[in-house]
């Protein structure tokens, strides 16, 4: 069997690797319009970093899984062609704000319909607005070909930083197809390529609509329960409670479950956000504008929980952080990969710029260049000198010395475990220390000598 994947990115790369470890007889070529991209999955250092994905990566390339930028070849040989390409929220235009831009679907679809002869399995990967694998056979029937296309929707649900992990062992696999004869076996040819490891009591199928609906429903649930106990961190901080708490005793309730109630600075990712509003956009466009309200306060929410903690360092700061040089722990959005898109981080860091502190950021896997273009800001000045705002340190240490105050904004494990006395000796006094993650002991951390604050404590609130 040959697969092609359109889409070399964070999800592309990773779902085609495990599927060539797992089905050495499938013959996988995942292509990108990109070409430095390309060059990266062929190169020693990969363009995204996940754990365990090298390994799988580099034991299979050259056998069954290929990188390339020959778009068209791919597609031709293909007997199944996955796209895998991003659906950012449109940034102009009708639903500008809320709604998927699908013009590189489009382009996609366009692509494999003028150079293919039909008889493929055509399935999205992306997560896309609901009836969108109508769209993609109108532009596959204008072709005429002696055999039609099949589309299918396999939505994926792995996360960043455990993506391997996810595809190795999935919750479920979901497939939705056209209830037809003709759909039914595509649903079942694909469904076969999972099966060599996943258990066909996790293959779900379903029709089409379904299948598009659910990953954004799935999605949209999951944000939303962080965003509700974000907002219950805000009662706490007001009452003494403390969230952790809070969070550990209604997930003991079988029937609300303990994951995801972990409260933050705010979700982030390049995909709840926009997810949620593409589901806003679909309910005002059926018609529905409760449900759109509804769902639009997930958002809302996360907006708030991200301002609220800028707010509350600049409260407890005595109200100005001006020239203030605060230590910034973490940049991705979350931990255990190098993605910043959409992390709260990129937020709290601006608006601590636009009250003029001094950034000096660390994060293990993100790269100088990329914290500097989230923040919108240049590395060198005009006249060669160093941005004087922002400093990238190699280390926290560094990062935290002669600081005013820590923040945490990324879980990573190894700022579990730091030497946090000599790190509040090293700094200005009072040292503060922020934690948007919850990771560190706030006791611990004031009697080391912090003045520590974290998300949904008592502390805030003092
Ligand atoms: P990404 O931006 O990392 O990768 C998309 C890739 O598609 C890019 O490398 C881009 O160059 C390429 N591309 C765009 N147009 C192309 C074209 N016409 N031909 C060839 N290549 C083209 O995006 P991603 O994070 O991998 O997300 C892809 C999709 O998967 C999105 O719809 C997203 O919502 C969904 N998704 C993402 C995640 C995640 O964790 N990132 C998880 C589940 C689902
Ligand atoms: C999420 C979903 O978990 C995946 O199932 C889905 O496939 C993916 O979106 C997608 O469609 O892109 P991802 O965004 O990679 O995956 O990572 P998550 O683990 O969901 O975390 C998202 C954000 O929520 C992070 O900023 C994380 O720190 C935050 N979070 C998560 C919390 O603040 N609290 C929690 O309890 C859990």
């Amino acid at each position: 069997m040959n697969i092609c994947c359109i889409g070399a990115g964070y999800v592309g790369g990773p779902t085609m690797a495990v599927i060539a470890h797992k089905c050495p007889h499938v013959t996988m070529n995942v292509v990108d319009i990109n070409q430095a991209r390309i060059d990266q999955w062929n190169s020693d250092e990969l363009p995204i970093f996940e754990p365990g994905l090298d390994d799988i990566v580099k034991a299979n390339r050259g056998k069954n899984l290929f990188f390339s930028t020959d778009v068209d070849q791919h597609i031709k040989e293909a007997d199944i062609i996955f796209i895998c390409v991003n659906t950012p929220t449109k940034n102009y235009g009708v639903g500008a704000g809320s709604a998927s831009d699908l013009t590189y679907i489009e382009a996609c679809a366009r692509r494999i319909a003028e150079v293919a002869d039909g008889g493929k399995i055509v399935v999205e990967k992306s997560t896309l607005p609901v009836k969108t694998a109508e769209s993609l056979k109108k532009i596959f029937d204008s072709q005429k070909t002696e055999t039609p296309f099949q589309v299918l929707s396999n939505p994926e649900f792995l996360a960043e930083g455990t993506a391997v992990e996810d595809l190795l062992d999935p919750d479920r696999v979901l497939i939705g197809g056209e209830e037809t004869e003709a759909g039914n076996a595509a649903v079942e040819k694909l469904a076969s390529v999972y099966a060599e490891w996943v258990s066909r009591d996790k293959i779900i199928t379903t029709n089409l609509w379904s299948s598009e609906l659910s990953k954004l429903t799935a999605n949209a649930f999951l944000a939303q329960r962080i965003s509700s106990i974000n907002s219950i961190s805000a009662i706490c901080e007001a009452t003494g409670a403390n969230v952790d708490q809070v969070a550990h005793a209604i997930g003991t309730d079988s029937r609300i479950g303990p994951k995801f109630l972990k409260s933050s600075v705010g979700f982030g990712g390049s995909c709840f956000q926009k997810d949620i509003l593409n589901l806003v956009y679909l309910c005002d466009s059926f018609g529905l504008p409760e449900v759109a309200e509804y769902w639009r306060q997930v958002v809302k929410m996360n907006d708030f929980q991200k301002r609220r903690f800028a707010r509350r360092m600049l409260k407890s700061m005595f109200n100005t952080v001006t020239r203030k040089k605060i230590a910034v722990f973490g940049f991705a959005f979350k931990k255990d990969t190098n993605d910043t898109r959409e992390s709260a981080a990129i937020y709290v860091c601006r608006d601590l710029l636009e009250e003029k502190a001094y950034l000096n950021i660390y994060d293990p896997k993100v790269s100088t260049e990329q914290i500097f273009s989230d923040l919108g800001q240049a590395q060198k000045m005009e006249d060669g000198s160093d941005n004087p705002l922002i400093t990238i340190a190699n280390d926290p240490y560094t990062a935290a010395k002669d600081a005013d105050a820590i923040i945490i904004l990324t879980e990573w494990d190894e700022f579990k475990s730091l030497d946090y006395k000599s790190i509040c000796e090293s700094m200005r006094r009072p040292a503060f220390l922020f934690d948007g993650r919850n990771v560190v002991d706030l006791n611990e951390m004031k009697s080391l000598g912090f003045d520590a604050h974290g998300i949904g404590k008592t502390v805030w609130g003092s």
